[in-house]
C-alpha cells in the first residue's frame, strides 16, 4: 500500500534493527485518514468469499484499523480480545496464551464467549506482526469458538521476523498492507510487490 509505505518513509523511526516506531500515526497518535484507507484496502482484499460478520483485534493498537475495516465491511462488530496476566479459568470465555517477544512476558488473550460462536466468519486485524504471537492466539479464539477465519490483516509485517511464515503455514489469507525486509543502519527496506 503506497500511501502507507510513503507515510513510513516520512515519519517511522528504525529503531535498533528491530523495531520501527510508528507512534506519530499508529501506536499513539492516529493518523484518521490513513487508518480509513487502511480499512477499505483490508476490506478490499481480506475475505473467504462468505459475508463477514466480526473483525477480531487485541488491545490496543490494534482497534483503529479494525474499527475502520468492520465499517467498510458494513459496519460489522469489532470485538478486541483483552489481554490479563493471568486469570483464572473461566467457562465464560475464551483464552489463548500469549508471549510477548518485545516484552519477554507471558499473557493470555482473551473474549467473552457470547461475542463469538460458530456461526462467525470473523477478519483478525492487528498493527505489527512480528514473531505472531498474538495473531496465533486471535486464531486460536476463533477456533475454538468453531467459527470461520475468513482472513487476516496485518498493517505492517516484519519479514524478517518470523510471524508471516508461521501464520502463512496456518494456510488462512493473509494480507499484509506492507512487508518490511530490514530496519538496518535506520533505514527502513521494504519488500517490493
Ligand atoms: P507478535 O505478537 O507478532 O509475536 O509480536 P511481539 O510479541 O514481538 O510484539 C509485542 C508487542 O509489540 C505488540 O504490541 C506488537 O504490536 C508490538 N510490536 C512488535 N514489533 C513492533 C515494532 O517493530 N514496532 C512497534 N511500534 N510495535 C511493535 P502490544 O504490546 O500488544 O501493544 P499495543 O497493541 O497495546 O500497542
Amino acid at each position: 500500500m503506497e500511501l502507507l509505505k510513503e507515510k513510513i518513509r516520512q515519519e517511522g523511526i528504525a529503531l535498533s534493527g528491530q523495531v520501527l516506531k510508528v507512534d506519530s500515526f499508529i501506536n499513539h497518535q492516529l493518523d484518521t485518514e490513513l487508518m480509513l484507507e487502511v480499512g477499505k484496502e483490508f476490506a478490499s482484499r481480506l475475505g473467504n468469499g462468505e459475508k463477514v460478520t466480526k473483525v477480531l483485534t487485541i488491545e490496543s493498537s490494534g482497534i483503529a484499523a479494525a474499527m475502520t475495516t468492520a465499517i467498510a465491511l458494513g459496519a460489522v462488530p469489532v470485538i478486541f480480545a483483552r489481554k490479563r496476566k493471568s486469570i483464572t479459568m473461566n467457562d465464560d470465555y475464551y483464552v489463548a496464551p500469549v508471549y510477548s517477544f518485545t516484552k519477554q512476558e507471558k499473557s493470555e488473550v482473551t473474549v467473552a464467549k457470547r461475542f463469538l460462536s460458530s456461526e462467525d466468519n470473523v477478519v483478525i486485524i492487528d498493527d505489527f506482526l512480528a514473531h505472531g504471537a498474538a495473531a496465533s492466539g486471535l486464531v486460536s479464539i476463533v477456533e475454538q469458538a468453531g467459527a470461520k477465519v475468513a482472513g487476516i490483516g496485518i498493517i505492517i509485517e516484519k519479514a524478517f521476523q518470523n510471524g508471516g511464515h508461521k501464520l502463512r503455514e496456518s494456510g488462512y489469507p493473509i494480507c499484509s498492507l506492507v512487508r518490511i525486509k530490514s530496519l538496518e543502519a535506520g533505514k527502513v527496506e521494504f519488500i517490493e510487490d
